[in-house]
């Protein structure tokens, strides 16, 4: 895509969250080269600077910034928010990228179960409360990490907190069913305003997501990584989709690896993503 010492990025402020590790660092550190202002969006402060030092040592830029986030905690959320908004006047890509598998149930500060929280309404808060910024920074886009497992998902409106029989692969194809719900319905709302809003799966990657989803000591965990796909080639599709002149106009869409493609049966469902949307504003307290 981009020629040697091309920076096809210079400008362009892009936040990635999850940055400290796996395919979002990967994600950090190509933006950076081709000359994005970098913001890494991280969990861990001490995870965060170190993933932070290589990105920099990687990319050669001196335009990378550390900021924290817990997206277990709408508050956590709420305040980064506030602080991008004070320290940056612009925002041209939003890499929705962090995202966990939790092998048990459990509940975050504020009561939601954390697949949920973390993989979907978090990011669906943070999105919101950045939206005036991508507006007025675009032509800019939104893009969100999902997954094939969305295929397996359904949504339950009646029970998104999984209280009815929680399984790890059952929160996670929720969650990541509801992101392309959400990419679907903001993108209808974003029509016109120069701003696009997509989703992909990255392939199956080698990252500590599965370590932390099947027990990080667990024979499976470390026999799955042996098959699975670089973090350098699973940060490609996300990278295309945060800066490819290709796809400048396309939004609504879902991406895998080898292009786009059609997203579940029923993540077309209009009704319910509007549904969706409205029940998610409220657990998050957006009017
Ligand atoms: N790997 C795959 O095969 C695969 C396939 C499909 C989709 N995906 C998706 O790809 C995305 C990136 O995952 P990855 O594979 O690169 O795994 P990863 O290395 O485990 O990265 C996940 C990132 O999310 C961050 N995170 C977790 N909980 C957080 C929280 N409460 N607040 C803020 N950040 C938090 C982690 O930070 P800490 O480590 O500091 O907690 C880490 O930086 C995820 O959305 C995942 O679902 C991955």
């Amino acid at each position: 895509m981009e020629g040697a010492g091309a920076r096809p990025m210079e400008g362009r402020t892009c936040v990635i969250t999850g940055a400290s590790s796996g395919i979002g660092k990967v994600s950090a550190e190509r933006l950076a080269s081709m000359g994005a202002s970098v913001i890494m969006v991280c969990h861990s402060r001490v995870r965060g600077e170190r993933a932070k030092s290589e990105v920099e040592t990687k990319s050669g830029s001196r335009l990378v910034e550390l900021m924290l986030v817990d997206l277990a905690s709408f508050d956590s959320v709420r305040a980064f928010a506030k602080r991008y908004g004070e320290n940056h006047d612009s925002l041209h890509v939003l890499l929705n990228n962090a995202g966990v598998a939790r092998l048990r149930r459990s509940l975050t500060v504020d009561g939601f179960e954390t697949t949920f929280q973390v993989n979907y309404l978090s990011p669906f808060l943070l999105t919101n409360l950045l939206l005036p910024l991508l507006k007025r920074s675009a032509p800019s886009r939104i893009v969100s990490v999902s997954s094939t497992a969305h295929y397996g998902g359904h949504i339950d409106l009646g029970d998104l907190q999984l209280e009815r029989g929680y399984g790890v692969m059952r929160a996670y194809s929720q969650s990541k069913l509801a992101q392309v719900f959400f990419t679907h319905e903001l993108a209808r709302r974003l029509e016109g305003m120069g701003v696009t809003a997509n989703c992909l799966h990255p392939g199956t990657v080698a990252t500590n997501i599965w370590g932390n989803a099947l027990g990080p000591a667990s024979f499976l965990g470390k026999v799955t990584r042996l098959f699975l796909l670089s973090p350098e080639k699973g940060a490609k599709t996300q990278v295309y989709l945060a800066s490819s002149p290709e796809v400048e106009a396309v939004s609504g869409e879902y991406f895998e690896p080898d292009g786009k493609k059609r997203s579940s049966a029923e993540s077309y469902n209009q009704a319910l993503a509007e549904r969706l949307w409205d029940a998610s504003a409220a657990l998050v307290g957006l009017s």
